[in-house]
């Protein structure tokens, strides 16, 4: 019947847009998998506590596994009028197996089911989003061993300011995306507490047994309080939180890549299979992926204060604004997982330009400070070496030369201590590889975190 499960107390019909307002099952059903799921353990717990016979939890299970089948064939009809996925799934339950289809929602509301439900589903969806992390930070990884030496001008202010390894720079993203990587396990540790038996929000007079629920779901425990149970979205936050920062990592990652494609950088390119073209200008491949995925960090970013104000003064426990939990957080899920899967293929396809960054890098007097930190080991405290090579530089800029091409003498009319050694020190290679502190740009620093990346994934 299409009668609804709470119409008992009621005596006119829902109004029709009422029911379509109200009802979420356009989108929550998505997680029919973890509905029965978290149906299955409910019905062999009550079986094992004799609140239902063993008969009956066998019959609802079969008709729970045949309604999966169904619905993963495409067989199943939702209804608006069943309003959310927990109703469509009993009522079609009830309609199966009879009347025993009605002893499964003994000792459980939908507002605990809900809970249930979006925490395992997110519990899946955590682990999809960490594989393809791990994938992300495979290709930055395989982009900085094969393009170790590269050299590319550093920025600050956006203006060159010391010469860098390229690979150096892909380690930079790597460490990122490992702190994202340990965000969303935070995500999954805190939210992998069990909340069923909370009931609508008291508890239940029944006498259920919540620690065999949880052992059947794989939860690390159940929830300690019946109205946190119930009203708690934190983890639905945390995860749009840790997700806000990943996509602002990707942000960055792909305002450089576009940055880096214009022919005014020409660092890198991208792959064909990764841009389009214009309809007009016949000359033109626009980086359309990363700029998308710097746009959509928008709303996940939106996502996130949907949220924080949704939840914002609900008073305990449930309130059906919590229904507007979902769409927020499945949008969230969704872009993060497209963006970071499109990223890591694109990045792995990504051609490194070594010549175009090396000259860019030779630019700007990207060795400035290495002239200054060698009058520094030379005796002279920094501020005074700091005004000799701004006087260099402003001698460079006039006459048109480059720091490497100076004479000695020219060297020396501004500082005494210059000696000719001071050319071993204004080479790129010798710029990036005296950084050589644990952290630093020097090749010897890159390999040592190489190994340590490639260590601890093995590990
Ligand atoms: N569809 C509802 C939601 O997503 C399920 C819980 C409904 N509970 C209730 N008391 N109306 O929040």
């Amino acid at each position: 019947s299409q009668e609804k499960p709470w119409a008992g107390r009621f005596t006119q019909p829902t109004d029709k847009f009422v029911e379509e307002f109200t009802a979420s099952i356009g989108f929550d059903k998505r997680m029919y998998h973890y509905d029965i799921q978290g149906s299955i353990a409910h019905a062999r717990m009550l079986a094992k506590q004799g609140i239902i016979s063993k008969d009956e939890a066998q019959t609802i299970m079969a008709g729970l596994e045949s309604i999966l089948t169904d619905i993963e064939k495409g067989a199943f009809e939702f209804k608006v009028s069943l309003e959310d996925i927990h109703m469509n799934i009993e009522a079609r339950l009830i309609e199966r197996i009879g009347p025993v289809g009605g002893k499964l929602h003994t000792a459980r509301s939908r507002n605990d089911q809900v809970a249930l439900d979006v925490r395992l589903y997110l519990r899946d969806e955590v682990k999809a989003v960490l594989a393809y992390l791990d994938a992300l930070q495979e290709s930055l990884l395989a982009q900085a061993e094969a393009n170790l030496a590269v050299i590319m001008p550093g920025f600050t202010h956006l203006q060159t300011a010391q010469p860098i390894l390229f690979s150096h720079h892909m380690l930079a993203y790597y460490e990122m995306f490992k702190r994202d990587a340990g965000r969303m396990q935070d995500v999954a540790k805190r939210l992998n507490f069990m909340p069923l038996g909370a009931g609508a929000l008291a508890g239940t007079t029944f006498p259920i047994d919540r620690e065999f629920v949880a052992e059947q779901l794989g939860f690390a425990g159940v929830t300690r309080n019946s109205l946190d149970s119930v009203s708690d979205r934190d983890f639905a936050l945390e995860f749009c939180g840790a997700a806000s920062i990943l996509m602002m990592h990707l942000s960055r990652l792909s305002e450089e890549l576009i940055l880096w494609s214009t022919a005014d950088f020409r660092f890198i390119d991208l792959s064909d299979a990764f841009c389009t073209g214009s309809s007009i200008m016949p000359q033109k491949k626009n980086p359309d992926v990363p700029e998308l995925v710097r746009g959509k960090t928008g709303r996940v970013y939106g996502n996130l204060i949907s949220l924080l104000t949704l939840m914002k003064a609900l008073p305990l426990a449930y309130n059906k604004d919590m229904q507007e939990d979902k769409e927020p957080l499945f949008d969230t899920i969704d872009t993060v997982k497209g963006s970071l899967k499109i990223f890591a293929e694109m990045i792995a396809q990504m051609k490194v330009r070594a010549e175009e960054m090396r000259l860019a890098a030779a630019r700007g007097f990207s060795t400035a400070t290495d002239v200054a930190d060698y009058v520094v080991r030379k005796g002279i405290p920094f501020r005074n070496a700091h005004e000799i090579v701004g006087k260099t530089v402003r001698y460079c800029i006039e006459t048109g030369k480059d720091i490497p091409e100076l004479t000695l003498d020219e060297f020396r009319e501004f500082s005494e201590v210059i000696e000719a050694d001071i050319y071993d020190f204004v080479t790129l290679e010798a710029s990036v590889n005296a950084r050589c502190a644990t952290g630093g740009t020097a090749r010897v620093a890159v390999e040592r975190e190489l190994a340590r990346a490639r260590a601890e994934r093995q590990g």
